[in-house]
């Protein structure tokens, strides 16, 4: 990349959340913004970035920098990723089809969510750029068989299974607004699938009860293996904080692990996942490839999850203010925002290409209360 002119990035994700706000329905931007019962997890997302401070080198040549990345064996362009978020087309009409396009735009690899508004073959047939499966796996076996195989003959080049959620966390504010989905609005992916107890409740019944009814309680680590048989594609394990978690993964056959709470909408009361991501890095010992998520909201927060560890971070509820407010133009404004953000930032830290950040560059801010 040569950027030879200053670069100066407009992004104010706090603004366009206040717009996306004032568009969006009560119910559904508090589904989006919402967390666990007190959003004491969610709150420290976002404060958890501020406690590390950077720590620049000088006089370093950064005027030729590259920002892309080894993940999963192959190149991005970035080190970022669009998270998995459910139903996208409550922000916008196109849904999912707008964040592929944006994402393609940027390089950056949408992770379509099992719950989206559009279905795989759709978003596949628009995608410029890779496109990873979600999966929250069913109790029934022949379904989750089902959805997997589905998704891997449409293209995704790999399987995000996420592991923090066999219930759905208490969300207050949805209990409150009683959220449900549009009956216009349907979920593509389960979409003729066979799931005990049916999937055509999707559609106005309400997340929890959906959710409960059928997303596997029971799934262990025997389930991993099982998952990793029939994929045939490289198996990301998302939602893990504990470093024996990360231990195991790595024995499982993990290909990567992300570092999350779920954006604090699961167990209220976790930590950030940046105050864990350097000792599940050491716990993985490069066995694994340790990716992040959870309150990035600047470059510099991408820098910081780098210099601790991270080979890529997820962007989640950004995405959804940037499609709320300007479907695909909204979606590229905020990923190629925080793409010049990151590149700014990696170029004042004396650093050519994401992989020249180490810890050196990262340490407790003063009064952060850490040693
Ligand atoms: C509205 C919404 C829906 C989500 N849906 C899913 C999902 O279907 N599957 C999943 O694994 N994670 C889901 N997540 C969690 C995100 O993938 C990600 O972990 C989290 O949002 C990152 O935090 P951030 O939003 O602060 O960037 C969802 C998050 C939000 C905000």
């Amino acid at each position: 990349m040569h950027h030879r002119a200053p670069i100066q990035s407009k992004l104010d994700i706090d603004a366009l959340e206040a717009t996306a706000r004032a568009k969006l329905p009560r119910m559904v931007y508090d589904y989006y913004a919402g967390g666990a019962d007190d959003e004491l997890t969610l709150a420290d997302n976002r404060a958890a970035w501020d406690r590390y401070a950077l720590l620049p080198r000088v006089l370093v040549d950064v005027s030729e920098r590259e920002l892309s990345t080894s993940v999963l064996g192959r190149t991005l362009a970035v080190p970022f990723a669009v998270a998995p978020m459910a139903y996208q087309g409550l922000a916008h009409p196109e849904g999912e089809l707008a964040t592929v396009r944006a994402a393609g735009a940027v390089g950056a690899p949408l992770i379509l969510s099992t719950f989206a508004t559009r279905g795989i073959e759709e978003v596949m047939a628009v995608a410029t750029g890779p496109v990873w499966f979600q999966l929250y796996a069913f109790s029934d076996r022949g379904a989750t068989r089902a959805l997997v195989e589905r998704a891997a003959a449409a293209g995704a080049s790999a399987l995000v299974v996420t592991v923090d959620a066999p219930l759905l966390g208490n969300r207050r504010r949805d209990t409150a607004n009683d959220f449900s989905l549009p009956g216009d609005l349907g979920v593509g992916n389960l979409d003729g699938l066979e799931v005990p107890g049916g999937s055509a409740g999707v559609s106005g019944a309400s997340l929890a009860a959906y959710f409960g009814q059928r997303v596997g309680r029971s799934l262990t680590w025997d389930d991993v293996d099982w998952i990793g048989s029939i994929a045939g594609l490289p198996l990301v394990l998302k939602g893990i904080l504990a470093a024996e978690d990360a231990r195991l993964a790595a024995a499982h056959g993990a290909a990567a692990i992300v570092v999350s709470n779920h954006g604090g909408r699961q167990l209220d009361g976790v930590p950030a996942a940046v105050d864990v991501l350097a000792e599940l890095v050491d716990a993985c010992a490069g066995a694994v490839e340790v990716w992040v998520d959870g309150g990035v909201r600047r470059g510099t927060d991408l820098v910081k999850a780098l210099a601790l560890g991270a080979r890529l971070v997820l962007v989640g509820r950004p995405v959804l203010w940037g499609l709320a407010t300007d479907g695909e133009t909204g979606v590229r404004h905020v990923l190629e925002g925080l793409r010049d953000e990151l590149d700014l930032a990696l170029a004042l830290c004396g650093c050519r290409r994401p992989a020249d950040l180490g810890r050196g560059h990262v340490r407790p801010a003063a009064g952060s209360g850490m040693r």
